[in-house]
């Protein structure tokens, strides 16, 4: 099974990042192949101007890494009551079918306030939703994150911590599931 982490932030430094590969190293633990796509990364130059559609190379190459798992976890911060603006233009330059359509995703929102990136994770249930993709129900709320998270120690909240624990064995579980189900063929 693979897993990419998304990082829902191109700020460098972002606690997105930290958190996003503090979570990789829980899904490894777990024996699953989990990797994290930075939205640092993301080819904004290559796509300006509304290159919808078109064969952006710097696109395929950023996308090659995350198309194949069979999961996503979005690591959110809120901005501005939402979720930040290059992670709108990451969906809206995947690939129609075979992007958010069908994908199993999890959610894991951080913020400085009290909410943890609720109205942000919110906000992109909504699109994933609108999209068809599979939305595991158990999200994850970092608030206060600067206080609340650490490198060295992940998340020094205990019910936050267990709360992390549950939703990645049941997203791994929720990904098995729905590998394993098929509907038997009609005679
Ligand atoms: C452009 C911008 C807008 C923000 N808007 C909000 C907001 O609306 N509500 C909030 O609680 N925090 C807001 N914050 C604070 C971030 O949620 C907080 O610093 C978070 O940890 C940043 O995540 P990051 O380190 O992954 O970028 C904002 C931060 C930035 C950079």
């Amino acid at each position: 099974m693979k897993i990419t982490i998304i990082s829902g932030t191109d700020r460098p430094g972002s606690f997105s990042d930290k958190v996003s590969k503090f979570v990789r190293s829980k899904y490894e633990s777990l024996g699953v192949d989990a990797n994290v796509a930075s939205l640092t990364e993301f080819p904004l130059q290559s796509v300006a101007g509304g290159k919808y559609g078109k064969d952006i190379p710097e696109l395929k190459s950023f996308n090659a890494q995350l198309l194949d798992s069979d999961g996503w976890v979005m690591v959110i911060p809120e901005y501005n009551g939402s979720f930040p603006g290059i992670l709108k233009m990451f969906v809206d330059y995947l690939p129609y079918p075979g992007g958010l359509n069908g994908k199993p995703l999890s959610f894991i929102g951080e913020g400085d306030g009290s909410f943890g990136g609720l109205r942000a994770v919110e906000q992109m249930q909504m699109v994933a939703s609108y999209r068809d993709a599979y939305i595991f129900p158990e999200r994850v709320f970092i608030q206060r994150v600067r206080k609340n998270f650490d490198e060295q120690e992940g998340i020094k909240d205990e019910m936050v911590q267990s709360l992390l624990d549950k939703q990645i064995k049941g997203f791994v579980d929720y990904i098995g599931r729905l590998t394993a189900t098929s509907v038997p063929a009609h005679s």
